[in-house]
């Protein structure tokens, strides 16, 4: 590993990026928990199309995690993120510790937008304030101009999107296409929990999606019916729960009853003791 930067404290990441923009570089962040798949790389392969330095962050929010959730067994697999970061040309990584992001006697969240109020908002209370709060942070540690994330987090991408515009952030945030397996399962950081026959069955969410597509190709705009052809694919995967197997508009994540506007289905879903989200827009007029 020769290239990638490595730093450990906000300062320090800070100075060197105000450096480089004082120097006229523009600067791409991609936040990340670690654990990095092709999806990641994507995104840090992008910054660096879009932007002369890619930054990525690395570190495992505790505050985005519920207290039956898998925070403690979360992946932590630094060697092999940094030589991944090293070889997709990331030119610095951030790595605080817990401290330095959350300080003892840290009391400040940022209060979600509407936006995150249902789906993971309502299944994972409080899942939103985490994400909303630690990227704050990061994009005031890391003075990017641009930064990086991945569709198939759909609601996490609104809810970003929403809290730069309210609060008038001097940030744009890009979205990148969700990576897909060569049959079609989203990449995530996850996946490494699911035993070979769960990961057979988990397929079932990329057929539901496909298949809600298919439906709207034919023509089909009642919700009700294409919700309900997703669940049945789902159930024959077989799937062990599903949290929610809706379509939305595109905008407002709110439920639609007929698809006439820009429509989304977003799917969660458990898998063993695997929980996995994946979603696709199945409609543009
Ligand atoms: O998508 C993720 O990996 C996390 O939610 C993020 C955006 C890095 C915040 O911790």
């Amino acid at each position: 590993m020769d290239r990638v930067r490595v730093v450990h404290t906000p300062l320090e990441i800070y100075s060197q990026l105000a450096h480089e923009r004082s120097a006229g570089r523009t600067v791409g962040l991609v936040p990340t928990m670690g654990a990095l798949h092709a999806g990641h790389l994507s995104l840090v392969k992008q910054a660096k199309k879009d932007c002369e330095l890619a930054v990525a962050t690395i570190f495992v929010n505790p505050t985005q995690f519920g207290p039956n959730e898998d925070f403690s067994k979360y992946p932590r697999t630094l060697e092999r993120d940094l030589e991944q970061l090293d070889n997709a040309g990331c030119d610095y990584v951030f790595v605080p510790s817990s401290e330095q992001i959350y300080a003892p006697g840290h009391s400040t969240f940022i209060e979600p937008p509407s936006v995150a109020s249902r789906w993971e908002g309502e299944i994972r209370p409080g899942h939103f304030r985490g994400v909303a709060t630690v990227v704050l942070k990061l994009f005031m540690m890391v003075p990017a101009q641009v930064a990086f994330f991945g569709r198939k987090d759909y609601q996490q991408v609104a809810v970003i999107r929403a809290m730069v515009e309210d609060l008038n952030l001097p940030i744009r945030i890009e979205v990148c296409d969700t990576i897909r397996e060569s049959d079609g399962l989203a990449m995530s950081s996850r996946n490494r929990y699911l035993s070979s026959t769960e990961r057979a069955r988990a397929l079932g969410l990329w057929r539901a999606l496909q298949g809600a597509q298919e439906l709207v190709q034919q023509g089909e705009r009642d919700v009700g019916k294409i919700e309900l052809a997703m669940q049945q694919v789902l159930l024959a995967a077989p799937v062990d729960s599903i949290d929610y197997a809706r379509v939305v508009d595109a905008q407002t994540m709110e439920p639609l009853q007929q698809i006439e506007e820009v429509a989304v289905a977003i799917i969660a879903a458990r898998f063993g003791s695997t929980r996995l989200i994946d979603n696709l827009t199945l409609y543009r007029p």
